[in-house]
């Protein structure tokens, strides 16, 4: 999540001279620092002024009794009385001249400050929408999914068990003595058998049913098997705590995040053995998919090149206020963290029973050595 501290709070006082008690106190009457050193620029180099020239007067003409056009008279008091005051009063020109800018520069930095905390606060916003968006999308997507497995199950099912049932009245009443017509039937059978597979493979696809009937736990562990055992990969599954209290949106993710990375496995690790381990802990559930693959191929920067994939499941876990990393794993493979704050839910989660009936610590295997 990005720094949400308001950049203004950051900027020092624009005036500094609070810190000197003669400058507060003035301050306090209504003499602002502009007036301060108007007062300074001014008063300084007449006090300046005035106290050379009392005292030129006191020792020339009260006490040497010169008169008032003598040389010594004219050139030190012109010289310390005059000149001195002037040079003094230029230079707090300037100061005061130089004091004006910084305040304006402040001024201005503090607008800029102030417009950057003004489009954080936006960025902060559009960024808690997107996420809303997110969620959003995510739960239609889901629900969209089962509606359409309902439909193939509902509707197209019924329709190819009906076209079997016929096909086999037919081959029941079809005479013997047509051997082909008998061939025909059974290539169309064996056709309808074949798509009902695919139309229930495309069911549980869309929406795996364990997830629904059983929980996260026996769902992940169908899955694991049903991918990775006929490739010869060995898996070892890990649960700790207690997943039946896990939301319905968090189990979801964690399910379609696993299936993620089990697709990443089958294509790009070449590994022999897998390890799950999922773990729910105070208010975190936590996810950890190990594989002893080839590894990723990090760029040169040291950041994975991100397909769908990987971006999908940073999304989701995003949208639920947690966060997905892939990381390389030692001495070999590739590690894929999940973790997303957990809510326990009281109720039956909205997206089904998702609960597991497991006990709550089970350990089906070793993690990956
Ligand atoms: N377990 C893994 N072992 C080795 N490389 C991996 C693994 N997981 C991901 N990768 C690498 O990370 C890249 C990005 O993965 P990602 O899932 O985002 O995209 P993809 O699998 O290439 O395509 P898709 O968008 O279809 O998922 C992959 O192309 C692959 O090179
Ligand atoms: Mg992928």
């Amino acid at each position: 999540m990005a720094d949400q501290t308001a950049p203004h709070e950051t900027l020092p006082p624009l005036d500094k001279t609070q810190r000197f008690p003669l400058s507060r106190w003035l301050h306090r009457r209504g003499i602002d620092l502009e007036r301060q050193l108007f007062l300074v620029q001014w008063g300084l180099p007449l006090v300046l002024s005035a106290i050379v020239f009392i005292d030129e007067f006191r020792e020339h003409i009260l006490i040497k009794r010169e008169p008032l056009t003598t040389g010594p008279f004219m050139a030190e008091t012109l010289f310390f009385g005059v000149v001195g005051p002037f040079a003094v009063w230029l230079v707090l020109m300037w100061i005061r001249g130089e004091w004006r800018q910084r305040e304006r520069d402040q001024e201005q930095l503090r607008r800029t400050y102030e417009e950057l905390a003004r489009a954080q606060e936006r960025l902060n916003a559009l960024h808690q929408q997107r996420g809303e968006l997110l969620n959003r999308i995510l739960s239609v997507q889901e629900e969209e999914r089962r509606r359409v497995s309902r439909e193939i199950h509902d509707e197209l099912g019924q329709l190819l068990t009906g076209l079997s049932l016929n096909l086999r009245h037919c081959r029941e009443v079809v005479p013997q003595d047509l051997p082909e017509v008998h061939e025909q039937l059974a290539r169309i059978s064996d056709l309808v058998q074949r798509t009902m597979e695919q139309a229930h493979e495309i069911i549980v696809d869309l929406r795996p049913t364990a997830l629904d009937d059983y929980g996260l736990e026996p769902a992940v562990r169908e899955e694991l098997h049903k991918r990775l055992d006929s490739l010869g990969i060995d898996v070892t599954l890990q649960v700790e705590g207690d997943l039946e209290t896990l939301s319905a949106d968090s189990a979801v993710a964690a399910f379609r995040i696993i299936q993620e990375a089990i697709t990443n496995i089958i294509r790009h690790a070449h590994a022999r053995h897998v390890a799950v381990q999922m773990k729910l802990a105070g208010d975190r559930f936590s996810v950890l998919i190990e594989d002893d693959g080839v590894g990723v191929n990090w760029a040169r920067n040291g950041a994975v090149h991100q397909g769908v994939g990987i971006l999908g499941m940073k999304e989701r876990a995003a949208a639920l206020g947690g966060e997905v990393t892939v990381e390389a794993r030692q001495p070999r493979g590739t590690r894929v963290r999940l973790w997303v704050p957990h809510h326990p839910v009281s109720e039956t989660p909205a997206s089904g029973p998702v609960r597991a009936n497991e006990p709550n610590l089970a350990v089906e295997g070793e993690p990956l050595a």
